[in-house]
């Protein structure tokens, strides 16, 4: 229930999902209308014709830059909590790094200060293992290091956490965010970042086609089931509000892989499935981050553990895919 701002006894909570077709969001808001109920949640995207996907619950046409729709549809809505998911990713960044920058920033900014301005409850926005860079620790990366982001995608997560952190600190906005690896899933397509071949892999794997892996074979990267990654997320979000002590972004561990790695666990369920390596510009962006992930404190401040190792996420995966994408010949 909202206890502040223009929302002071509003008795339900009321949720928004910005970029609720991603990949993040396509699974996201199915859980949230879960916890919330379909018609407490209210489903984004720029697109009209997502509204497909949710037939579960409200859907509204949305561009996170026109400002003014966004405060009008949180205001006529009574919208208590925001989760905006919209972004660019790191290997499209690289191709338009001004758009990047501007989408990333500036929707972010508009969703802190319509946070302020209403008194939302919650705001929840996710960071990522991008904001890392080559001089960070590789290994078992800190929560606290050196950050040197070479990507616009990584830059613009950076800023963006010291944004949340600036409106909790300087207004109290109870904003949380999660640092994600690359996040795996069967139930959207790649979406345009660095870690996505291990998206794409599956689909090969199904369709019976060798696949191309534009990382070299022992490029290692965080990674995480997206089961997983939803679970994170509802767990940061319905912690109380003490015990998220961390304000700019959470370290997020689930797995850490190679395209080697990855290859031999699907090569267990499809033992004809072959891979050939073609190196492009996302192995020096992939160059640039951890190889893991130290993430004591979410486990310490909110109790995080995963479920998933490799190989029970190329089970599930390969399972449950080819109901969701037939295979392509
Ligand atoms: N999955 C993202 C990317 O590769 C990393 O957060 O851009």
């Amino acid at each position: 229930m909202a206890t502040t701002g223009y929302l002071k006894d509003h008795p339900m909570d009321k949720i928004l999902v910005i970029g609720a077709a991603g990949q993040l969001g396509s699974e996201l808001t199915r859980a949230l209308a879960d916890q919330f109920g379909g018609d407490q949640v209210i489903a984004t995207d720029l697109r009209a014709a997502a509204s497909v996907q949710f037939p579960y619950c409200r859907f509204e046409v949305l561009d996170v830059m026109d400002k003014d729709a966004l405060g009008a549809l949180v205001k006529k809505e009574r919208v208590t909590q925001i989760y905006h998911l919209a972004a660019v990713l790191s290997a499209t960044g690289e191709k338009n790094p001004q758009f990047a920058w501007q989408l990333n920033m500036d929707s972010l900014l508009y969703v802190l200060e319509l946070a302020k301005e209403c008194g939302l409850d919650k705001i929840y926005w996710p960071s990522s293992i991008a904001v890392f860079g080559p001089s960070t620790p590789k290994t078992h990366t800190p929560q606290f290091c050196e950050k040197d982001p070479n990507t616009v995608y990584g830059i613009s997560k950076l800023a963006g956490e010291g944004w949340c952190n600036y409106y909790f600190e300087k207004y109290g906005v109870d904003v949380r965010s999660l640092r994600y690896p690359g996040l795996i899933g069967y139930k959207s397509l790649p979406g345009g970042g660095t870690t996505d071949y291990a998206v794409d892999i599956y689909h090969k794997a199904i369709a019976n086609k060798p696949f191309t892996c534009f990382l070299s074979e022992d490029t290692y990267l965080p990674m995480m089931y997206m089961p997983d990654a939803i679970k994170a997320t509802l767990d940061l979000m319905n912690a109380p509000k003490e015990a998220v002590k961390i304000r700019s972004s959470y370290n997020l561990a689930g797995m850490s892989f190679s395209p080697k790695e990855i290859f031999a666990s699907i090569k267990k369920e499809v033992p004809n499935f072959e891979i050939n390596y073609q190196g492009d510009f996302r192995q020096a962006i992939a160059d640039s981050w951890p190889d893991s992930i130290d993430d004591s404190r979410a486990q310490a401040d909110w109790g995080w553990k995963p479920s998933y190792d490799l190989d029970s996420m190329s089970k599930d995966i390969l399972k449950h895919l080819p109901a969701f994408f037939p295979p392509q010949s």
